[in-house]
């Protein structure tokens, strides 16, 4: 019997913010996702960065199982075992003392803007507030970070914005010194900005930033949302440049599917907190933090970790050898499993079309703005599903290129 639930409801009953593909996925295992016709997708999106363990990894679906039968939801007003185990993970592998945990990288990012200017008021003066940010980050859509966000086409038509946050170009040392002075609260960045077109930091920026940080007394933070938790092949991008953060957010691949997300801070910094300053009322239940251990048991391995540079050659490997035959790329960007294939500028603003042509041929891929191409698969997606992928994906390449 068919579906009375189809793709022509979501234009009827969901708020008109998306624009998602025509077909409806309804199961998905591993790196293979399949649609209410039972057609076959390989996934190379990974829900944006998010099913690091691809979909319903065994030992996630035993621990949320698990947990589903013990207990679901306690509040803040008491804490629960999986959220102190899953903080206590985070803080051994990482530069952090202290952890916040929210429901999504948006709520993250917010409660690291509040801390950082909550200490800089608290430590040195009220006026210690101006953030400085970057053109073309994304930090997610509350109205403080959209505001720290640097894309207008976000930020805009809201009305007055939070005041006090400058944008200057990525990568640019000088135009940070040119901004930065005693008044600066903090710098925030994402060592590779995920939805900007997968721009990494160089080292010599972010060592920069941070001895720039110093100088005056401001706070570094990194977003790592969409970079973090082992995409690039460390469990943060922050441990690749030896560069440490003050503070730190994580989301997406935290959770391997389910919503979670965490802020990484010191005991320094924390202490300004104190009850009553900043909470959420889902943050650190016990069903998101039970599969967030589960999940960071599996990708904290070597195995895991060393995979992610062999599978991101293979990728690189394969999209060669598309362009062998068809000059659609210009260069390779990101780091690890965050991989942007840049489009060349006879394809510039076409990115969406490669995407939506994909899912005709049966491979599901993301863009990184109008102009790049992005693969954030499950951090353990195997070789062949790679190159069947890839195969399909060749089919959609040759047919944009001859549309
Ligand atoms: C770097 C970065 N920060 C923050 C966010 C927002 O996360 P969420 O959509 O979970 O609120 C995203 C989402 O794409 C992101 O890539």
């Amino acid at each position: 019997m068919k579906s009375l639930i189809t793709r022509e409801l979501f234009d009827k009953v969901i708020l008109p913010i998306y624009a998602p593909a025509q077909f409806i996925p309804v199961k998905g295992k591993g790196s293979r996702v399949w649609d209410q016709n039972g057609e076959e997708y390989i996934d190379f999106a990974g829900g944006i960065a998010v099913n690091a363990l691809g979909h319903c990894h065994p030992k996630l679906v035993q621990a949320l199982q698990e947990q589903s039968e013990k207990l679901w939801h306690v509040s803040n007003v008491f804490t629960n075992e999986p959220a102190l185990q899953l903080a206590q993970k985070l803080i051994d592998n990482t530069f952090a003392d202290r952890i916040f945990f929210a429901n999504s990288g948006a709520e993250a990012n917010e409660a690291a803007f509040k801390l950082a200017r909550h200490y800089t008021i608290e430590k040195y003066s009220p006026y210690k507030t101006k953030i400085i940010a970057f053109y073309q980050a994304f930090h997610g859509r509350t109205f403080f970070t959209v505001s720290v966000g640097g894309q207008a086409k976000y930020s805009d038509g809201f009305g007055p914005k939070p005041a006090d946050i400058i944008h200057v170009p990525f990568n640019d040392l000088d135009a940070v010194k040119a901004v930065m002075d005693d008044h600066t609260c903090a710098v925030v960045l994402e060592p590779v900005q995920g939805e900007g077109g997968l721009a990494s930091a160089t080292p010599e920026f972010l060592q920069g930033v941070r001895a720039l940080c110093d100088e005056h007394n401001a706070l570094l933070i990194f977003d790592e949302v969409q970079c973090g938790m082992g995409r690039t092949g460390s469990l943060y991008t922050y441990q690749q440049y030896n560069v440490i953060p003050d503070i730190l957010t994580s989301a997406k691949a935290l959770g391997g599917g389910f919503p979670i997300s965490a802020m990484l801070t010191t005991e320094k910094i924390a202490s300004v907190m104190h009850p009553g300053v900043h909470g959420t009322t889902y943050g650190g239940n016990p069903l998101a933090c039970a599969v967030g251990c589960a999940a960071f048991d599996i990708i904290n391995t070597a195995e895991v970790l060393e995979g992610v540079q062999k599978r991101r050659a293979i990728f690189i490997e394969q999209l060669e050898n598309i362009n062998d035959k068809f000059k659609v790329f210009r260069e390779y960007r990101g780091k690890g499993l965050l991989l942007g294939a840049e489009l060349q500028p006879q394809f510039h603003n076409k990115a969406r079309d490669f995407l939506n042509i994909a899912t005709d041929f049966k491979v599901m891929i993301l863009n990184a703005g109008p102009n790049v191409l992005r693969f954030t698969p499950s951090l353990i997606i195997e070789e062949n599903e790679i190159k069947e992928g890839m195969s399909r994906f060749a089919k959609a390449v040759e047919k944009v290129v001859n549309s």
